[in-house]
């Protein structure tokens, strides 16, 4: 199959850790004779450096043009002083509303070699921690109205938090779609206590329930959530959120899982064209050292391979390759064990190392 994948390096880790994914992706190419044609995309601090803005719209339809997106991290210190609207992290939203992505998928599971990295305690650990956080993407308090202006002499910012029927209902049903394919379990994250716009989500998804009448649906608020999160993750099957909410649960869920540089992110709209992230930023205090973990980028790879480009085995023997990596020992900083015993059991490696570690195991 031929496939065009727009690259997004971006800034701070984002290009050494896309590298590894691009090296893994041409040996998947080879081994099952598939070509990946790659563009690259401008976008973030980056792009601001060279074109002054952080997503130039010719930067935009080379994405909407390709078959899927593949992007690193933006973002940095440099750019923290430039205006709101020039900021990075505007590319990466206006690249997100572009591609109408409003879905955004984030597994939240442990990997047995890794058990002793989280920083739960082991009888929490073992009941498991497998769940899937489907976050709103293109709405909400991200896209509604910023504003910093004089009243009485005082300056006051304010940010609106704008959803409309229509978008809480396409995300609650991907929501119920994930948990039709796993383990039947909805968990409805909001905060209705308090705000309208959560008041109206626990409506709609409530009225789309009897659409999937085998899946358990429940509520919880998200204060609630956020500390059931650690306190027992294996209730939780799937939980669907609005946009900032899941922003704060995946951090929080991805932590328990041992390391956020762990774990990939999908985003999706109406078509299989999406966007395939780690969840991480782009930390630029470890940029440029060869210390990042890749896993995360290499991990998205594999799943544009299975949602967009339906290439299951594909994708599964990069996830195996990385099961395998760790399995032998191998690694990066963040997820060496603390237990200095257990250390000794394991060979630390950068970033470079990883990604050639996993491409040598890719079958
Ligand atoms: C994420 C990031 C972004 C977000 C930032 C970089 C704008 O934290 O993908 O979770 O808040 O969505
Ligand atoms: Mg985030």
């Amino acid at each position: 199959m031929k496939k065009n994948i727009a690259v997004i390096r971006g800034d701070g880790i984002g290009p050494e850790i896309i590298e590894q994914a691009i090296l893994v992706l041409n040996k998947i190419a080879d081994i099952y004779g598939h070509s990946f044609n790659y563009t690259e995309v401008d976008m973030g601090g980056c792009a601001i450096d060279k074109w002054g803005d952080p997503l130039p719209d010719e930067m935009l339809k080379r994405c909407t043009d390709s078959d899927s997106v593949l992007l690193g991290a933006v973002g940095g210190e440099k750019w923290n002083s430039v205006p709101g609207n020039m900021r990075p992290e505007k590319g990466l939203l206006k690249l997100r509303a572009g591609m109408g992505a409003y879905s955004n998928n984030r597994p939240a599971k442990i990997w047995p070699q890794l058990a002793s990295a989280s920083p739960l305690r082991k009888e929490i650990v073992d009941r498991g921690i497998d769940f899937i956080i489907v976050r709103e993407l293109i709405g909400g308090v991200y896209f509604g109205e910023h504003k910093t202006e004089e009243v009485d002499g005082m300056i006051q910012a304010s940010d609106l938090l704008i959803y409309n029927e229509k978008e809480i209902e396409r995300i609650c049903r991907i929501g119920f779609e994930t948990a039709q394919k796993r383990n039947k379990k909805l968990c409805s994250v909001e905060k209705s206590n308090v705000l309208d716009s959560s008041r109206l989500w626990k409506k709609v998804v409530h009225s789309i329930a009897s659409d999937y009448p085998d899946v358990m649906l429940t509520d919880m608020l998200v204060d609630n959530c956020a500390m059931q999160i650690v306190k027992d993750p294996s209730q939780f099957d799937v939980i669907v959120t609005e946009n900032m909410f899941g922003d704060i649960l995946s951090d929080e869920a991805s932590m328990i899982t041992g390391s956020i540089g762990m774990i990939p992110s999908s985003s999706l709209g109406s078509t299989t064209c999406g966007v395939y992230e780690p969840i991480h930023g782009s930390a630029p205090d470890i940029a440029g050292k060869d210390i990042a973990n890749p896993i995360g980028t290499i991990l998205s790879a594999a799943m544009m391979l299975r949602f967009s480009f339906d290439m299951a085995k594909e994708a599964d023997s990069i996830e195996k390759a990385v099961s395998d990596l760790l399995d032998d020992g191998y690694r990066t900083g963040d997820i060496m064990p603390s237990d200095p015993e257990e250390a000794k059991l394991c060979k630390k490696i950068g970033c470079s190392e990883c990604g050639r570690l996993i491409v040598e195991r890719i079958k």
